[in-house]
């Protein structure tokens, strides 16, 4: 199954342009934010060697007092500063988030956000969620919206993750891989006929069927005791571990990062498919954050088919922010000017479902 939507640089009288990300990641400024490897050396049968090698990480944040909604708001009113919107202004609000039982999800997120930013009445207000590619193809909604829908010109994208709330410490496997933040983009609607904007989006999809050891897929969540940590009240430790009965995420890393390495270069390919553009032409590739190895890989294959940009990812700072990743790290491509006024580049996501999807985008 997959689905894909072309128009971009267009002849329909206006392009859609993909904002700069706002971002919200818990500050480093309090060392309990922030779990290193040399953090996760006391909690498990770990070392910075092995997690700094099979992943490319070396520490992630983690949130302990706000939740995937509040980090999603945090990162909605960054983006409305940066980009000097007035909530007023925003037709439509798309939330996307890994869904797990510890926190309030009813009605949705995209509501709360609503709610919080005083946005318009009658705002039309969702949440979808696609594993860590869920903001790709949150943006690949509100891009389809915007060129159904000629009332809507601004639509709020966010992708936010509170991942270590759901990660088992006693699992070595998993534990060392995610962190916590948000980021959040304006999907919007401009006369004329600019050649930037959002060019392309592709998504597809590969249900997860597990095996008999796997029945409920190679990447899900199962409802058992597990340690979560929190911040220690004593002064020479950094956190403590406790024991809760709740819905942890499982992996068979082998198997998903199987599928990922394949994904992230098909996605790739797929989106670039009849644009015009190939692989020789992007200046840069902005994927989700997993495990340097996918991206190396990854970059392997397209050098060799003339690619020549820039892979970024800040993941050996952040680990694995699911939907927030590909924000996190665009934000800092901007700020490093990796994209800049004119760049072509392609933003790819893979993660649970299993999913995948890129977008083309001209900035
Ligand atoms: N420290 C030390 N040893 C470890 C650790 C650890 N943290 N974790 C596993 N090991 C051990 C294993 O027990 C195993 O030991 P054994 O050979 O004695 O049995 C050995 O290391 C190799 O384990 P593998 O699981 O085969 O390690 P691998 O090289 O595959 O790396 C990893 C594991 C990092 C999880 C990798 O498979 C991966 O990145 N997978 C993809 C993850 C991904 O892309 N996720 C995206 C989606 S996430 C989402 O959607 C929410």
């Amino acid at each position: 199954m997959m689905g894909e939507g072309i128009s971009g640089e267009t002849k329909e009288g206006f392009y859609i342009r993909l904002s700069r990300p706002g971002v919200y990641v818990p500050s480093a400024k309090d060392p309990r934010n922030v779990i290193t490897n040399y953090d996760l050396e006391k909690i498990v049968d770990t070392s910075d060697e092995w997690v700094t090698s099979r992943t490319g990480m070396k520490e992630r944040r983690i949130s302990h007092d706000k939740g995937v909604k509040e980090m999603g708001l945090l990162a909605a009113k960054d983006l409305l500063n940066k980009e000097l919107i007035d909530s007023e202004q925003i037709d439509e609000i798309i939330f996307s988030t890994n869904r797990h039982s510890n926190e309030h999800e009813f009605p949705n997120h995209a509501s709360y956000v609503a709610r919080e930013l005083e946005a318009r009445e009658g705002i039309p207000c969702q949440d979808q969620a696609a594993g860590c590619t869920g903001l790709i193809y949150a943006i690949r909604t509100a891009y389809n919206t915007l060129r159904a829908e000629k009332d809507k010109d601004k639509i709020l994208v966010i992708g936010s993750e509170r991942l270590t709330d759901m990660t088992d410490y006693s699992d070595r496997s998993t534990c060392v891989l995610f962190g916590d933040g948000a980021g959040a983009f304006l999907v919007e609607r401009f006369p004329g006929d600019v050649k930037k904007g959002i060019i392309k989006t592709f998504v597809g999809g590969a249900p997860d069927k597990g095996n008999s050891e796997w029945p409920n897929g190679f990447l899900s969540l199962e409802h058992k005791l597990g340690k979560k940590i929190k911040p220690s009240e004593d002064p020479d430790k950094k956190f403590d571990l406790y024991e809760k009965k709740q819905n942890y995420l499982v992996m068979n890393g082998k198997e998903v990062f199987k599928f990922a390495t394949v994904a992230m270069k098909e996605a790739i390919h797929k989106v670039l498919e009849g644009t015009g553009y190939e692989v020789k032409d992007l200046d840069a590739i902005i994927p989700h954050g997993a495990n340097i190895r996918i991206t190396d890989a990854a970059k392997k294959g397209l050098e060799q088919k003339g690619f020549k940009g820039v892979v970024y990812t800040n993941l050996e700072r952040y680990g694995n922010t699911s939907t927030a990743s590909i924000a996190i790290a665009h934000d800092e491509a901007i700020e490093k000017e990796i994209i800049k006024k004119g760049s072509l580049y392609i933003i790819v996501g893979f993660g649970a479902g299993l999913t995948d999807g890129a977008i083309l985008v001209r900035h």
